[in-house]
């Protein structure tokens, strides 16, 4: 593999563990200023120590962002579309050059199997590693659900796989039943979503969950960024993703923080 890519993955999944817990504050580019989200400038500086890499866009991360922040950049690339109309026609909004200008460690690009946009997210896919491929850029294909899509392990097996087999390094995706089958399927690593706001409970079960299945880490966002207890909970995911926490250790981890940061 290219030495500039493989350097780029390694900051992404830690070679310590061979895992990653990715914070994910991308949310605005199609639904615009997500509960929690409303001002990243605030909420971002005391999560980013414990975030592996930060996904989100140039905007965000030029306007509310240090630039000597150390933790690694995913850029949000594609985009183009927003909640008000059919979300899947989405395209490349942000080119290969001012990724590297930014100097992310991947590109982010979301594919929509089963949706009318389909052809064009997949053939934009295959574009994107191709230029990805000319400058070490690994490409993180996340495959989006639409809602009348069923979060199974047959759909996103199927969306897992096409996305592995056009080129991208990393694929993101939920967690389902039989999830085992969806990281067997796909060749590549699989981080998960965290959806939804769950109880934290919840959300650090599904972690706990996917990383038994298979997963390298988890790309989380609202579950961490609406949590009660935000840096609690990013941690809680932490302990699960790179020091083999039960779930029971790591919500107890989060209570212990919760109330000592409330306390
Ligand atoms: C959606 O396409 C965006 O990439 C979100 O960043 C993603 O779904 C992860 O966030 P969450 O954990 O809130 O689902």
């Amino acid at each position: 593999m290219d030495w500039g890519l493989a350097n780029r993955l390694n900051l992404i999944i830690r070679p310590e563990t061979g895992r990653t817990v990715m914070l994910a504050v991308d949310h605005g580019y199609f639904q615009g200023p997500t509960t929690g989200l409303e001002q990243p400038r605030t909420m971002l500086p005391p999560l980013l120590p414990y975030a592996d890499t930060i996904m989100l866009t140039r905007g965000v991360l030029r306007s509310c962002v240090e630039p000597s922040s150390a933790t690694p950049v995913v850029l949000r690339v594609s985009g183009g579309t927003s909640i008000l109309r059919e979300l899947s026609h989405e395209g490349v909004a942000t080119c290969m050059e001012e990724a590297l200008r930014l100097n992310a460690v991947a590109v982010a690009h979301s594919i929509f199997v089963g949706a009318e946009g389909e052809r064009e997210s997949l053939l934009n896919l295959g574009k994107l590693v191709d230029e990805g491929m000319r400058w070490g850029m690994p490409v993180l294909a996340v495959t989006a659900v639409g809602r009348e899509m069923v979060r199974d392990a047959r759909y996103l097996g199927l969306a897992c796989r096409i996305a592995a087999e056009l080129g991208a390094s990393v694929v993101k995706t939920y967690y389902c039943d039989e999830f085992e089958k969806v990281v067997a399927g796909c060749p590549v690593p699989i981080v998960i979503a965290g959806g939804k706001k769950l109880a934290e409970y919840e959300a650090i079960k599904v972690t706990y969950n996917a990383i038994r299945g298979g997963a390298v880490g988890v790309d989380m966002g609202r579950n961490i960024f609406q949590s009660e207890a935000p840096v609690a909970m990013i941690r809680a995911v932490r302990a699960i993703v790179h020091e083999k926490k039960s779930a029971g250790q790591a919500f107890a981890l989060f209570e212990k923080l919760k109330n000592a940061a409330h306390a």
